[in-house]
């Protein structure tokens, strides 16, 4: 992979100033690893709690590096300085990386590109989908050759790969810049076709669904999830995994599969995820989702 990336940015535009729209849990995090490693950020939220949330999450990891002597409190200062918060779009303009991380949600999705391809016309556009195919979601632009998606994983300072999918009309260059950006950050990169939960996704929606099923059969969820982590080796079972996910955006993703893949990707009869949904146990997000979630002494959710 490394070679390979080398060999794709080789030329490509750097990032300096980054977009991230949506400051929930995925887009806190990106923007906390984008400032982290020296670029600008513009955080753009639809509401002031939800600012506040994303820049709580970039204060929190900032303050754990702090703790342990990773870095000065100077530095954890500059990075956070890095980071403007906003609710206006005009605040975008002078972008040249924009991630777009709103609810899984194509409808709002659409309006939000369109919007943003208005505001910052040289900008690339990357969308952080779970699920949703990008040729679909580039319907939405004029240019879609400036469009892909990045597709981070949660908690994103933790996870090393970035999926980059190619839309059907995505250019060559887009998709060396949004790799450079990617690389830019120090994770790793894979370039990916356009289908629906593209590589990693398609592989964890039926792992979703055995789940559910076993628990329907009348399996017991926090021995399943301590034989999946503690004894198979995983960093979390199912029903964790589900937690730090937000069971609500878990069920948007499972429904677009399912509509993707007639027959393979059915959700079971009893759908667990949405009853949980159903009963806005949302997961880490709210504190309560399969387990709740209690912060421990220094206010860390566990
Ligand atoms: P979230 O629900 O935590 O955050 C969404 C944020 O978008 C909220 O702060 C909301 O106020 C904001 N928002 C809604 N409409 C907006 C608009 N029109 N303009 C600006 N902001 C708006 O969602 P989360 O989990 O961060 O997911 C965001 C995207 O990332 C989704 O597409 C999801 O599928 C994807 N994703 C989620 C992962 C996860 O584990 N939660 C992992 C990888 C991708």
């Amino acid at each position: 992979v490394k070679a390979k990336t080398k060999n794709i940015i080789k030329g490509a535009e750097s990032a300096q100033e980054v977009g991230v729209i949506g400051a929930g849990i995925m887009g806190g995090g990106v923007a906390y690893v984008t400032a982290d490693k020296g670029m600008d950020v513009v955080l753009k939220d639809i509401n002031k709690a939800g600012l506040a949330l994303g820049l709580d999450e970039a204060n929190s990891l900032l303050s754990k590096q702090v703790e342990r002597r990773r870095k000065t409190p100077k530095a954890m200062g500059d990075t956070l300085n890095r980071i403007q918060p906003t609710l206006h779009n005009e605040s975008l303009q002078a972008t040249d990386m924009i991630i777009e991380a709103v609810v899984e949600n194509p409808k709002v999705k659409e309006v939000v590109l369109a919007e943003l391809e208005q505001v910052a016309p040289n900008a690339v556009i990357a969308s952080n989908t779970s699920t949703l195919m990008i040729s679909g979601l580039a319907q939405a632009l004029k240019k879609p050759e400036n469009f892909c998606g990045i597709h981070f994983f949660n908690p994103v300072p933790k996870m090393p790969l970035v999926e980059v999918i190619r839309g059907e009309k995505t250019s060559d260059e887009t998709i060396q810049r949004a790799v450079k950006y990617v690389a830019q950050l120090g994770k790793t990169p894979i370039v990916v076709n356009d289908c629906a939960g593209f590589l990693v996704n398609r592989c964890l929606a039926p792992y979703f669904h055995a789940f559910n099923q076993l628990v329907v059969d009348g399996g017991h969820i926090p021995t399943i999830d301590k034989v999946m982590s503690k004894e198979f080796g995983w960093p979390m079972g199912p029903a964790y995994l589900l937690d730090v996910i937000g069971l609500d955006t878990a069920a948007h993703c499972l429904d677009v599969m399912e509509e993707a893949f007639p027959g393979r990707m059915t959700k079971p009869e009893k759908n667990l995820i949405q009853a949980m949904v159903d009963l806005d146990h949302y997961g880490q997000k709210n504190k309560q989702g399969f387990f709740t979630h209690t912060p421990d002494r220094k206010g860390r959710l566990k």
